[in-house]
């Protein structure tokens, strides 16, 4: 047996935070959120009445909020008769079948996720043929929701539209989301108010503002 694993203690120091002691002296390191503490929702959102066929809501997220905007948005599309399955981006591996997409992410550093840029890349052919809509929750609407502010967290996904033009997102959708530091890792905690700019933490998810916008998806996205 390895000598420093066997004498290694684990201590849990705060929320969070690990400290190991072992042979070697000490090391501090995050401790992930405990499992069960985060879901990330997938779900197939049915048809009220007979189906026009399939839709797509992909998203990343970090600590699952996203997901709940998620099957928002699907719940609000379904309403034109369309089953609307909600799935992590990393999880999806085709497009066949779906006749319109929505895509979104939380935001982390002014930017989407890596799983929702890389969704973009992978499946550019099939989404260049389909109605795309992109959306993206966020702290920086928390502080300040209007035209403005909304226009800026917008571009946060140009360099997506600019590196894929190919997929041409018909609305883009921008929302505050939510934030419990107490479920983040440590690495988060150090980053977030850094590159957020403020440290702000609670649930600003304003679900009759994403509605509103999915139910003029609803449109947008068959015509
Ligand atoms: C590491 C980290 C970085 C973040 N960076 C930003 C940011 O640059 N701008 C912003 O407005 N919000 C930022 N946020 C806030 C999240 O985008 C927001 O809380 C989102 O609703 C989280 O969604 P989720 O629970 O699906 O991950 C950040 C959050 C974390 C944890």
């Amino acid at each position: 047996m390895n000598p420093v694993n066997k004498s290694r203690r684990k201590f849990i120091v705060g929320s969070g935070v690990v400290l190991t002691v072992t042979a070697l002296g000490l090391t501090l390191r995050s401790a992930a959120p405990r499992a069960g503490d985060i879901e990330f929702v997938e779900k197939t959102v049915p048809a009220p009445e007979a189906s026009k066929g399939k839709m797509l809501v992909a998203y990343a997220s970090m600590y699952g909020s996203t997901g709940q905007v998620a099957v928002s948005i699907a719940e609000e599309l379904c309403k034109n008769g369309y089953e609307v399955d909600v799935r992590l981006a990393s999880h999806v591996t085709s497009l066949d079948g779906y006749k319109a997409v929505v895509v979104g992410s939380s935001a982390k550093g002014s930017a989407w996720l890596p799983d929702a840029v890389k969704f973009v890349k992978t499946h550019r052919q099939a989404l260049s043929k389909l109605p795309v809509a992109y959306f993206v929750t966020c702290m920086r609407l928390a502080a300040r929701d209007d035209e403005d502010a909304r226009k800026l967290v917008t571009a946060w996904l140009d360099p997506i539209r600019n590196d894929v033009p190919e997929v041409n997102p018909l609305s883009i959708g921008a929302f505050a989301g939510a934030l419990d530091l107490k479920k983040m890792i440590l690495i988060h905690r150090v980053m977030y108010p850094i590159v957020a700019g403020n440290s702000r933490e609670g649930d600003f998810r304003n679900f009759e503002r994403i509605r509103a916008w999915s139910g003029g998806l609803r449109t947008t996205l068959t015509t």
